[in-house]
């Protein structure tokens, strides 16, 4: 009976949506909504009750974003909520600052308190909006009631929040995000990081960080690994890295190995 309602109430989902039903037959028309409900379809007769209220709960999110988080980052499938969870497991994390976040407000989805930093007119108009918060707390993973504050400049300017009062810092295709605001970031706290900008590249060198685990998107789940750390950032070419280095080159170096994202610890 359960599975019946969730099957009509997943319909009602797709209708509501404008979605037609005919993925489910069609392949050619599939769309990114219709694969879903296609699976769930199957997942709902194989698996059980949790499954499907998973399903109807990423549906309800793809449905009620905000435009330009679905633009930049659902239908792009770039959220990154796998790795945020799993950081917040991993590390019993509860704060968050994220400078250069642009749209992307994954973190809020299962972290308490979370601080943005853009200087892009759209992301302010974006936070400006009350779907954002309506959005948040529909969609939360936790029970606290969600904080959140946008601060509208430069990450190279300060904030008024603590210093070292951070649980978690993240970097991802904004620049050196890292050297202008670990000052908030606990010690013992987290910087989690890509190299698109070459941010990792300079946390790597940066004494106050210490790499302590890689991730891999692998199918939509990241895979974290603490093996073989001492084998990331040894440039293919030999090259003297210097902060400087990093910084002329405006983008990550050649490594031998890399990985989608580099998770460091803050040890002073
Ligand atoms: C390519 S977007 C990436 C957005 C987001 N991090 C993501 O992964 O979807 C880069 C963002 O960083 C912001 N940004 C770059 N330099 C900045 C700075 N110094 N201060 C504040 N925001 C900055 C830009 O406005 C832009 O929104």
């Amino acid at each position: 009976m359960f599975h019946i309602s969730c099957v009509f109430a997943f319909q009602k989902l797709a209708l509501y949506n404008s979605l037609p039903c005919t993925p489910l037959t069609q392949e050619k028309s599939k769309g990114r909504l219709g694969c879903l409900f296609e699976q769930s379809y199957v997942g709902i007769m194989l698996s059980g009750h949790f499954r499907d209220l998973r399903l109807m709960k990423r549906v309800r999110s793809i449905s009620e974003a905000p435009p330009l988080y679905r633009k930049y980052h659902i239908d792009r499938d770039y959220e990154l909520l796998s790795l945020f969870e799993q950081l917040v497991e991993r590390y019993d994390i509860q704060s968050v600052l994220y400078p250069g976040c642009y749209v992307h407000i994954a973190p809020s989805l299962c972290i308490p308190r979370a601080v943005y930093i853009d200087c892009a007119i759209p992301a302010k108009k974006f936070f400006d909006d009350p779907m954002v918060c309506k959005y948040i707390d529909s969609m939360k993973s936790y029970r606290a009631v969600s904080k959140i504050t946008f601060y509208h400049q430069s990450y190279e300017e300060d904030i008024a929040q603590p210093e070292e009062s951070f649980d978690l810092l993240i970097s991802q295709y904004a620049g050196f995000v890292s050297e202008a605001t670990k000052k908030y970031l606990k010690k013992g706290g987290i910087l989690v990081a890509n190299d698109s900008h070459g941010d990792a590249g300079l946390a790597a060198i940066d004494p106050s960080f210490e790499l302590i685990a890689v991730a891999n998107n692998r199918n939509n789940r990241f895979v974290i690994s603490d093996k073989n750390l001492r084998s990331y950032f040894k440039p293919k070419k030999e090259v003297q890295i210097t902060k400087q280095f990093l910084k002329d080159h405006q983008k990550g170096l050649v490594y031998s190995k890399v990985a989608s994202n580099y998770i460091f610890g803050k040890i002073k």
